[in-house]
């Protein structure tokens, strides 16, 4: 197992190994006195890993309740967010108690906005099962909900007690959903390591899990104790996300998150190396380990309708969008790009 702290407004551990989920119920009365536990999980999610997780908790000494909603995206609403907080109501939770959020991103940020508003906040533990939510969502505090206006338009940064990942789960992951995540994790490479992404390379899709896992969350954790309120440096995440954004809306979200990141990473990593902001080389490398995950590196979607989404990005400042943009493996350059260069921009990467 390894450990990583997170030391922002709160400080916690992010555990990462194989077989963990059983050692939740332990890992909760260390952080929180043994009361109710509710467990929030998604319709996928809750038949795998509900049993092992409950019952570790219950030989913990916790009493466990759980609300399970159906899997998806279109569960992040405002209904179903209402719907949490009645149930935690009429189960009497309060401030001693603690929310335990199983599953991947979804469940993770419902679980964390309803933590953070549910009683003016109790305690919340994250247990990611997919690869995007291990290396992403679970650590650094960010909860939220969608509005029909957009994806995670309401929401508050509020950290985790605990964050617990046992890889076994990822083992059960649909492969589209495996890839998906895989977008975050080469994402990390170009932005930090290059020891990393020279991994990825070797190791494709079997690289190892324990290890790509926790230097991600390392990498991630560096960056929320910098900028843990998203000001400066937390944007660099954004990586292929101010064009893949676009295109996972135009297509309606047909198009998966993790392919529409990997195909607005291979759009600034062209327009780089278009433009002598990067080496062609680095280029190449880039758009072949996203190759190599089986993740696309060129969308059908059209030039002005990526661009007029990209206008919408939440890191947009008054008439700038924040690029991200490749220098070389392991530095990207934060570009502000005036609104009126944008289109010239996309058209040079696609
Ligand atoms: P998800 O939670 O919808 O999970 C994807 C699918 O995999 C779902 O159908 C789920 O039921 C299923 N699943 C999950 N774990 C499984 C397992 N172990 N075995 C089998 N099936 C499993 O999606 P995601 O990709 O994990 O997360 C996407 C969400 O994360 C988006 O809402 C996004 O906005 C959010 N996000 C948040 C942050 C943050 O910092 N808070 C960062 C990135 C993404
Ligand atoms: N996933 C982006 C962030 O945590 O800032």
């Amino acid at each position: 197992m390894k450990t990583i702290t997170v030391s922002a407004s709160r400080s916690y551990c992010v555990h990462i190994g194989a077989g963990l989920l059983s050692s939740l119920g332990k890992e909760t009365a260390a952080l929180c006195k043994p009361g109710k536990a509710a467990i929030l999980s998604d319709s996928n999610v809750w038949p795998l890993y509900g049993k092992i997780a409950s019952e570790s908790l219950e030989k913990a000494g916790f009493e466990t309740v759980n609300f399970v909603f159906p899997a998806g995206e279109a569960s992040k609403t405002s209904a179903v967010y209402l719907n949490v907080l009645n149930f935690l109501a009429e189960n009497h939770i309060t401030r001693s108690d603690c929310v335990i959020a199983l599953g991947g991103g979804v469940v993770g940020d419902m679980a964390g906005f309803v933590s953070a508003t549910f009683l003016r906040g109790v305690p919340y533990i994250q247990v990611p099962t997919t690869l995007l939510a291990a290396v992403d969502s679970s650590v650094g505090g960010k909860t939220a909900i969608d509005l029909p206006a957009g994806k995670n338009l309401v929401g508050a940064f509020y950290q985790p007690k605990l964050v617990l990942c046992d890889t076994d789960t990822l083992t059960t992951l649909p492969e589209d959903i495996f890839r998906d995540g895989c977008a975050e994790v080469i994402k990390y490479g170009v932005l930090y390591d290059p020891q990393l992404f020279a991994h990825l390379e070797e190791r494709g899709l079997s690289f190892d899990r324990e290890y790509v896992i926790s230097r991600c969350v390392e990498l991630k954790r560096d960056v929320v104790m910098e900028d843990e309120f998203d000001t400066g440096e937390r944007m660099r995440l954004n990586l292929g996300h101010t064009f893949g954004h676009g295109i996972e809306a135009q297509s309606h979200f047909t198009v998966s998150h993790g392919k529409a990141v990997a195909m607005g990473m291979a759009i600034v990593s062209r327009a780089a190396a278009t433009l002598g902001v990067c080496d062609p080389q680095v280029k190449d490398r880039i758009l072949a380990l996203i190759h190599l995950f089986g993740l696309p590196v060129k969308t059908h979607c059209p030039a002005p309708d990526i661009y007029r989404s990209a206008l919408s990005d939440k890191k947009r400042s008054g008439g700038t969008v924040n690029l991200i943009i490749p220098e070389r493996i392991g530095f990207c350059r934060i570009q502000p790009t005036p609104v009126e260069t944008l289109q010239s921009f996309l058209e040079a990467g696609l």
